[in-house]
């Protein structure tokens, strides 16, 4: 489903260049649940960028669902963040204006899908991360795994493959940390690809594969911390 063969990111800075990433290879089949591990600063929010198509290698190849990335035009790279692949931050990223139906329901828009349907689709969504009792809630009135609940849902609404997450947990105590960390699991379960950048040695330790970053180069590939 992923593969990158000798992947690398380097950003440029005024006059400083950094190499980010170095010549990564990296493959990910259908249906695994991947932690990303690695101190501050080892390229893991770079790999999470190139993996989503939010950022472009400087050189190296991606190929995703078997069609080179570099290959694709802007519209369906913007497609394939809508529909294909979820995404969830550690800082959750919801509109501040909106209630948790209306962040749930704007990849719908995008995607164009009917009124009728995106109100069952936001209904079903807010009901499997249970938010049922808070879709008329703005961010500010909610708590923080509420807010990252609400989050997930709006990933799921055009039912992507891949869950991309970072830090997801980041901002939350362990109670509601455990909690995401569960819908994940469930999705897992229910065919997902998860990839989780994490510091959290416990749910590092509940994925199938961890990878470990250090500078820029994947130090470990394997099922053990
Ligand atoms: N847009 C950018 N321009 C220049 N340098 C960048 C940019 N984004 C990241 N970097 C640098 O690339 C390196 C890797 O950054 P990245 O955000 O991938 O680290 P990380 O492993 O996610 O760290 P953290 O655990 O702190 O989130 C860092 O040294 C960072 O300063
Ligand atoms: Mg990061």
């Amino acid at each position: 489903m992923i593969e990158m063969k000798q992947l690398c990111k380097t950003y440029i800075t005024g006059k400083v260049t950094f190499d980010a990433l170095k010549r990564i290879d990296l493959t990910v089949t259908s249906g695994e649940f991947i932690a990303v591990v690695g101190p501050s600063g080892s390229g893991k929010s770079t790999l999470m960028n190139l993996i989503g198509c939010l950022d472009t290698p400087t050189t190296g190849e991606y190929t995703l669902n078997g069609t080179p990335v570099s290959s694709m035009t802007s519209n369906q790279l913007a497609d394939i963040r809508n529909r294909k692949i979820g995404f969830v931050f550690q800082a959750f990223n919801l509109l501040p204006y909106a209630t948790a139906y209306e962040n749930i329901e704007v990849p719908l828009l995008f995607a164009r899908v009917s009124s009728r349907k995106r109100r069952e689709r936001v209904s079903e969504l807010l009901a499997r991360v249970g938010l049922a009792d808070k879709a008329g809630n703005r961010p500010t009135e909610m708590s923080g795994g509420e807010m990252q609940r609400t989050a997930i849902a709006r990933a799921l609404a055009n039912e992507p493959d891949i869950i991309l997450a970072d830090e997801p947990t980041g901002n939350l105590d362990s109670k509601s940390g455990g909690e995401i960390i569960n819908i994940f699991k469930q999705l897992w379960n229910a065919g997902k690809t998860i990839i989780v950048i994490t510091h959290d040695v416990n749910i590092a330790k509940q994925a199938q594969r961890i990878i470990r970053l250090k500078d820029g180069f994947i130090e470990g590939n394997g099922n053990m911390l």
